[in-house]
């Protein structure tokens, strides 16, 4: 009997803890935390590698385990895509905006940048849809980066393509995002920046204005070219 008591135990808590986890599994797998495309110190020098390794490995990823911890708590929610979260945020929890934001902005940020110098230029069409919208490429990066000065606190500057076929820079508080429905401006998103301070203090402290400068050696116009095209159809 003692025996048979030691084992029944620690074997009925194995079986509990087993439960709970088959059961926890699905839901922590439900969003998961993308593997950077590159290097942590790829982006060096225009973006050093502790701050990628703090903004990937410690930012995204608590933006992704607390966008599974808010949608474990609602049923409903449950198998739906990230996407489809977004366009109907407005009647979601606010942990479910902000986590679902963060989870999808930085995903976003990380395929729009390539190491200094790979990132190509712009295809014909995007650069005659820029030079049709701004007038040059070096007016929307102007542009660009005013956007992301002006935004007080944090947030994104975002390129998107309207409903009408129009290229705008847009920028949107916390991790809110064009594909939002609360969102006034909204469309497909080309490229965004992310000018909260934890993408650049440790580098450039408080002068936002030249990370935005330094920030487009990084950008990865074959994939923002890619989207365009895609968007465009
Ligand atoms: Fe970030």
């Amino acid at each position: 009997m003692t025996t048979s008591h030691c084992f029944s135990r620690p074997q009925g808590l194995t079986a509990l803890l087993l439960l709970a986890l088959a059961l926890a599994a699905p839901l922590a797998r439900a969003f998961e935390l993308p593997p950077l495309p590159y290097a942590h110190n790829a982006l060096a020098p225009v973006v050093d590698e502790q701050t990628m390794q703090i903004h990937h490995g410690k930012h995204h990823k608590a933006y992704v385990d607390n966008l599974n911890a808010a949608v474990a708590k609602e049923p409903a929610l449950q198998g739906k895509s990230l996407e489809d979260l977004l366009a109907g945020i407005s009647r979601l929890p606010p942990a479910v905006r902000n986590n679902g934001g963060g989870h999808w902005n930085h995903t976003f940020f990380w395929a729009s940048m390539k190491p200094p110098g790979q990132g190509g230029a712009p295809s014909a069409p995007l650069l005659a849809a820029i030079d049709r919208d701004f007038g040059s490429l070096d007016a929307f990066k102007a542009a660009f980066k005013t956007a992301g000065t002006g935004r007080f606190g944090s947030g994104w500057v975002w390129l998107i393509l309207t409903v009408d076929g129009k290229l705008q820079i847009t920028s949107t508080p916390n991790q809110d995002n064009p594909l939002m429905d609360v969102v006034t401006e909204r469309g497909i998103p080309l490229l965004g920046n992310d000018v909260w301070e934890h993408a650049y203090y440790l580098q450039y402290q408080n002068r936002r204005a030249d990370y935005l400068e330094a920030w487009w050696q990084v950008v990865d116009w074959q994939a923002v070219s890619s989207r365009y095209a895609a968007a465009a159809k």
